[in-house]
């Protein structure tokens, strides 16, 4: 029999998106440079020269955007605010012009009756506090709560959802592990001094945040749940390692208020000790957990990858996006169910979820026909709803991506979007992904008790 999924009528059905991934015009109206703006144009850094020079223009097409959204039938929009739009150099001056930009977004959203939650960091650090260090430099935590501060102060009265830090893990890995995005360095020293610092101003803008604000807050992790490839002891050991470097780094600190304790074998040498004190701060209370979930890994030993020494198994039976992810819907049941068991049914939503497939870059009369990225989210929502029903507390899930966008060192290669952009011309087009969205969010979710092709609602338009 098919199984009855409904929704709940206040289900925060959503998209997301990032400022530098989607704004354009990195630096109109007097805002400074962000690591972003600099890394692009740096020589050979990013995919075929591209940058977000341009990206989708929403800083100048936003109200279209809004009222695309709203045709979308979307209850809310997770968007991040670029600091140095705010502050040019990170600190000091605030430029009323970049914060005039988000008043505007917001009150678009509002008198379209879409609720608004802002991400504080999407990794678009500004230029001027890299040069003091950037993460590396502990007085950034101050520099975060200060930046918070002044958003806070000017919209706090609007937005009722705002999370701090993006995806930390991605910045540390990605930034200073690794090298492959911005700042671009690779230094496994810096990796865990760089974790710790994202973990204090994300503890400093909550504290900031409860001595103004009336709404909420929280953090948004990336997890990734690693499942052994064999019963060797070796994977296993290498499963609990890609565990806690990925999945536990940030949220045992937030949730629990210390570091797992596997983070000192990952990291060796290079794992610093942190005054207690540190963690307390980083602990206090918050509201809600954003969960981004893209994907599983299948987890073996290898003694050659820096820092876990794990390496993914691929999936011979399994569909792979163009990212090289596997599409594991069980993956997000999994997840939503382990951060339930481990941190005491937190509040929860589901902050980004979504894949890059192959689609033109031109839409052909009207119509982006991606049955992938449709089956994509089909599994993905109902696994929401399965983790719901088994008492997860899952309140909103959000689509990634409202558009196509600049994927960052990948540039414009890779397309996440539900809703199609020609980057020549910047039309947009609705996806058969965004049409089948719709759909579930206006049946709260009945749509999908059925195979995610069936019914007539993805007929072409005439
Ligand atoms: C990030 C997005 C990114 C997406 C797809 C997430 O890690 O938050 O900015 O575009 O994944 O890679």
């Amino acid at each position: 029999m098919t199984p009855t999924i409904e929704f709940p009528e206040d289900f925060l059905w959503g998209a997301a998106t990032s400022a530098y991934q989607v704004e354009g015009s990195p630096l109109a109206d007097g805002a400074g440079p962000s690591i972003w703006q600099r890394f692009c144009h740096t020589p050979n850094l990013v995919l075929d020269g591209d940058s977000g020079d341009v990206a989708c223009d929403h800083y100048r097409r936003y109200l279209d955007d809004v009222k695309l959204m709203r045709a979308l039938g979307l209850r809310a929009y997770r968007f991040s605010i670029s600091w140095s739009r705010v502050l040019p150099a990170g600190r000091g001056a605030v430029n009323a012009r970049g914060l005039d930009f988000y008043e505007r977004l917001v009150d678009a959203l509002l008198e379209n009756g879409i609720e608004p939650m802002a991400t504080l960091f999407h990794w678009d650090l500004p230029a001027a506090l890299d040069d003091r260090g950037g993460w590396l430099n502990p007085d950034i935590a101050g520099w975060f709560a200060d930046y918070a501060g002044v958003v806070f102060r000017k919209l706090d009265d609007r937005i009722k959802l705002w999370a701090t830090l993006n995806e930390p893990w991605v910045v540390t890995d990605g930034g200073y592990l690794h090298g492959a995005l911005a700042p671009g360095h690779r230094n496994r020293f810096e990796a865990p001094i760089a974790s710790h610092h994202l973990l204090r101003a994300h503890g400093a803008a909550v504290a900031a945040y409860r001595a103004q604000g009336k709404h909420e807050i929280g953090i948004v992790v990336n997890l990734e749940p690693k499942y052994a490839a064999s019963d060797d002891p070796a994977d296993h050991a290498a499963t609990g390692r890609a565990d806690a470097y990925m999945n536990l780094q940030y949220l045992d600190p937030v949730l629990l208020g210390r570091y797992p304790e596997r983070l000192q074998e990952v990291f060796g040498e290079a794992w610093p000790s942190w005054p207690a004190d540190d963690l307390k701060s980083i602990s206090q209370p918050i509201d809600f957990v954003g969960i981004n979930y893209y994907t599983r890994n299948v987890t073996r030993f290898d003694a050659t990858r820096w820092p876990v020494r794990a390496a993914p198994v691929r999936q011979k039976l399994s569909t792979y996006t163009e990212t090289g992810w596997e599409v594991f819907p069980q993956g997000l049941v999994d997840t939503l169910l382990a951060v339930k068991e481990r941190y005491g049914n937190p509040r929860v939503y589901v902050t980004e979820n979504g894949a890059a497939f192959f689609d033109p870059p031109v839409a052909a009369n009207g119509r982006v026909a991606d049955p992938l990225r449709v089956a994509y989210l089909h599994g993905h929502i109902r696994a929401v709803h399965e983790a719901r029903a088994a008492g997860a507390d899952v309140q909103g899930y959000f689509a990634w991506s409202l558009l196509d966008n600049f994927e960052w060192s990948l540039g414009y290669s890779k397309r996440f979007g539900i809703v199609h952009v020609n980057f020549d011309t910047q039309e947009r087009t609705q996806k058969d992904s965004a049409r089948y969205y719709t759909s579930v969010i206006a049946s709260r979710g009945r749509v999908l008790a059925d195979p995610p092709l069936a019914g007539s609602s993805l007929a072409p338009p005439d």
